[in-house]
């Protein structure tokens, strides 16, 4: 039965009355759903936009982000389980993962071993998404989560399916451009390592790199020869 616009905004404020994190683009309740513990993310109405064109693009999103996750399951990559979606409210009600961001670890007092064997695990998963055409879209520290020592990837509400060489190198300098900003410390290291794990898994990874060092030198407005070397491509 279709939910009247009444019933969906009740349901939403009730949702809304338990503790949440505000995302980029969704709001995050932690709830329970028959026993299991889940995690719901709901995209709220924005105002600004035409309410037709809000609703189909919420949805949209909400189904794109859902198609992605389960499929990232099938290329052997780790995601939330998805309980259900209700396109009602644009809400997809997930696995709550325990654990600690990417992010936390690598800028946490851990040793730098620990730090690089997650790098080097985030390069291998990156690696496999790619050979299955999917493209993250938001490839940051802040959207994989460490629960029992394996990744689990989260947020893929900007992502894709694409064969494009150009969508996976702009992927690549997603997570490099993070490593950047985020986790300047051992920035090198921590790329070169990244770029270890995607080559075991991705078999065209040296060409990504070679279009990722052009999209980078374009946007940067350098020669690509000025940042080559940050790139794994000598042997
Ligand atoms: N399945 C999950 N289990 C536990 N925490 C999660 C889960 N999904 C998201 N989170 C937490 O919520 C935050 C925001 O979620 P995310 O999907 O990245 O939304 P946004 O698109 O708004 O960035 C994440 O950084 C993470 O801390
Ligand atoms: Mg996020």
């Amino acid at each position: 039965m279709q939910k009247s616009e009444k019933e969906k905004s009740e349901e939403l404020i009730n949702l809304l009355n338990k503790d949440k994190i505000w995302g980029a683009e969704a709001v995050l309740l932690k709830d329970e759903w028959l026993g299991f513990q889940v995690l719901k993310k709901i995209r709220l109405p924005k105002s600004y936009r035409i309410k037709q064109i809000d609703d189909e693009l919420r949805n949209s999103r909400t189904i794109s982000e859902s198609k992605l996750i389960m499929a990232s399951r099938d290329a052997g990559v780790k995601t939330p389980f998805i309980f259900d979606i209700d396109l009602g409210t644009s809400t997809i009600t997930m696995e709550f993962i325990e654990g600690q961001l990417v992010k936390d670890v690598l800028n946490s007092k851990d040793s730098i071993e620990d730090k690089l064997h997650y790098v080097k695990l985030m390069g291998e998963q990156v690696g496999k998404l790619h050979n299955s055409d999917i493209i993250h879209g938001d490839l940051t520290t802040s959207n994989i989560l460490i629960n029992n020592q394996e990744l689990i990837f989260i947020d893929f509400g900007l992502g894709k399916f694409s064969q494009a060489v150009e969508d996976k190198a702009v992927d690549i300098l997603l997570i490099k451009k993070c490593f950047t900003s985020t986790h300047t410390e051992f920035e090198r290291k921590y790329f070169t390592t990244f770029q270890k794990g995607y080559m075991s898994t991705m078999s065209e990874a040296k060409s990504i790199f070679r279009r990722a060092i052009k999209v980078e030198a374009r946007a940067r407005h350098l020669k690509e020869n000025q940042i080559i070397s940050d790139y794994a491509l000598s042997e």
